[in-house]
This record gives structure tokens, sequence and C-alpha cells, in this order.
């Protein structure tokens, strides 16, 4: 768990605070995506709580225990950090950049060889073809997984992640921003995230943190926050395409099933509102097959995203 009350960030010389009096949790086991326009001060909050950055004032703990008070290396072993591509030691192999914190830790030899084959594995690479690599012999796609196999390498409760699929292709990040999310749910992180991207925050967070100049505008679950924006501001910076993000969060067993059989392909596995809605729209139907039988119906996707946005 993280908790963050009154944190505040004011640079020496600077009119006002980039980070001004935030009270935020992140629940156990939960991720918590920050978005806001740039400067808004989510980088600025990420650092204070790995203690980059030096709060002006407020608290925050981590499992319960004040952050400041934790010496470094108790920090490092909670906390892994994951940012955008600067994060690897150019000039030293996958292997020695994941060992990092483990060779921190005190841990012996073999203990950290089996950690890095291991997160290695985790993240989709294969050991044998990349622990030797340097950064410069992978693709950005690469070198983001071997990111994030460093910062689990300690196997720290908390995860700070900074724009971290930031410098990736369209490809690459929807696939990474899957099989990160597929990994922090099995392994129970408590997350941090700072996006600039609304659809990769509702995402990845369970609740998402809207910034802005500083200031926390609205924190919600994210199908909450897409559906009920607290301000105009808030609105606008989701998006116009918001209902359709939301509708993306949502499986298709969200809605109720109908025993009549409806023509063209059954939606795949795991398809969402979204891909039925889309399936509808292409196809001209008001109805989408489900793949174990039965069907779902375009008036029941309305009532239910209305319902959602809430609509008089
Ligand atoms: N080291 C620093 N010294 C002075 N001002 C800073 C420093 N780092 C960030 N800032 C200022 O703090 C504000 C928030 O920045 P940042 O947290 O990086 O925003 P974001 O990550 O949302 O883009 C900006 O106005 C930025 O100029
Ligand atoms: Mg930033």
């Amino acid at each position: 768990m993280i908790e963050i009350e009154g944190l505040t960030k004011r640079w020496p010389g600077a009119d006002r605070a980039s980070v001004e009096d935030i009270f935020l949790t992140a629940p156990e086991g939960t991720s918590c995506a920050l978005i806001g326009p740039s400067g808004s001060g989510k980088t600025t909050l990420l650092r204070m709580v790995n203690r980059l950055v030096e709060p002006s004032a407020g608290t925050i703990r981590i499992g319960g225990e004040d952050a400041r008070a934790m010496d470094a290396t108790a920090l490092r072993r909670r906390i892994g950090y994951v940012i955008q591509e600067v994060g690897l030691f150019p000039h030293w192999d996958v292997a020695a950049n994941i060992a990092t914190v483990p060779t921190l830790l005190g841990w012996n030899r073999a203990r950290i060889r089996a950690r890095v084959e291991e997160v290695l594995a985790m993240v989709g690479l294969d050991p044998a073809r990349f622990a030797a690599r340097r950064p410069h012999e992978l693709s950005g796609g690469e070198r983001q997984r071997v990111g994030v196999a460093r910062a689990l390498a300690g196997d720290p409760p908390v995860l700070l992640m900074d724009e971290p699929f930031g410098a990736v292709d369209p490809v690459q990040r929807a696939k990474l921003q899957e099989e990160v999310l597929r990994l922090l749910r099995q392994l129970r992180k408590t997350v941090l995230l700072v996006t600039h991207d609304v659809a990769e925050a509702v995402r990845l967070g369970d609740a998402v943190a809207l910034l802005r100049d500083g200031r926390l505008i609205q924190h919600a679950p994210a199908a909450d926050m897409l559906a009920h924006p607290a301000d105009a501001f808030a609105a606008e910076f989701l998006g116009a395409d918001r209902m359709l993000l939301r509708l993306a969060l949502f499986p298709v067993a969200a809605l109720p099933v109908h025993a009549e059989p409806s023509p063209g392909p059954a939606l795949a596995e795991g398809a969402t509102l979204r891909d039925a809605l889309a399936q509808m729209l292409s196809g001209g139907t008001t109805t989408a097959p489900l793949p174990g039988g039965g069907s779902i119906t375009l008036a029941d996707l309305l009532a239910f995203a209305g319902g959602g946005m809430g609509r008089a």
C-alpha cells in the first residue's frame, strides 16, 4: 500500500508549487495511473515516493512505514522503478543491469543468476538469448522489457513506472501493456504509473488520478472517471471517445445473455463491449453471437453505456 498525505513540492525560486497538497492512496495490490498535461507534476510526485526528490511538505508511507524514515537499502528493496529508455546502464549487459538491486541487497551469485533468468522469462525474454546483450543490441520494446525485469528483480511490493512505454511503437506498446497488466495482476504489486496516454491509464490503472498544475483534480476507479469526469477540464482531457474507452474495460459477460441465435461470426473469447459494438456496427446487426452460445444485443449494450454515462 502507498499512502500519500498532504504531499507538496515547491522548487526553490518557483512562484507556485509543482505538487500541491496531494492526498492519494493506492491499496495493496492495486495500480493507480497518474495522468495530466505535461508539467502537471506527475514525475515530481513519483520521484518523491522513492525519494529522488525531497518533498517540501507531507508524508508518504509504503506498507505503513514512513518513506523518509527508511534507509536507502530498505527503500530500494520495496520499490522498483521503471522509466523511459534512459534507465539502463549502456556498458553493462542485460544480466548485470537486472542484477543491480539484488547485488545491492547482498545476494550471492547463484541466487542472483537464478533471479535474472526468472525475471527475464517473466517479461517474455529468453535468458539464453538476451542475458549477455548490451542495451544497444535490443529493440526499443526489448529494452523496456529489460527495464521491467530489472524493477522486478528484488521482488519489491511497490513499482513506480514513469511513461514506461513512451518510446515504444504502438504495436509493441499494446503487447507490452497487456503483458505488464498480466504480470502485475499475477504478482499483486502495488503500482503508481505515470502516463500521458488516457487509453493506457484506464487499461493499466485500477484507479486513475488526474493532475493539473500540481493539484489532484480527480481520483476514481477508471470506469467511474470515464463515466463521470469531475469537471470540464477532466472531460476534455479524457477525450471525446471516453465512452468507447470505457466500453473496452468491460467483458461482454457484463450484458444479459439472450437465448436467440444471432447471425455472423461469434465474438472472440475475452471480447470486450467495445469489440462487440465494433462488430455490430461493421456487420450492420443489432445482436452479436457469444462464443459459448446465445447472443447479446445492441439495446442492452447502449443501456449499459448510457447508465454508466449517467444520462438522465
Ligand atoms: N528539478 C527541477 N527544478 C525546478 N523545477 C522543476 C524541476 N523538476 C520539475 N520542475 C517543474 O515542476 C513542474 C512539474 O514537472 P513534472 O513533475 O516533470 O511534470 P510532468 O511529469 O507532469 O510532465 C514543471 O513546471 C517543471 O518545470
Ligand atoms: Mg513527467
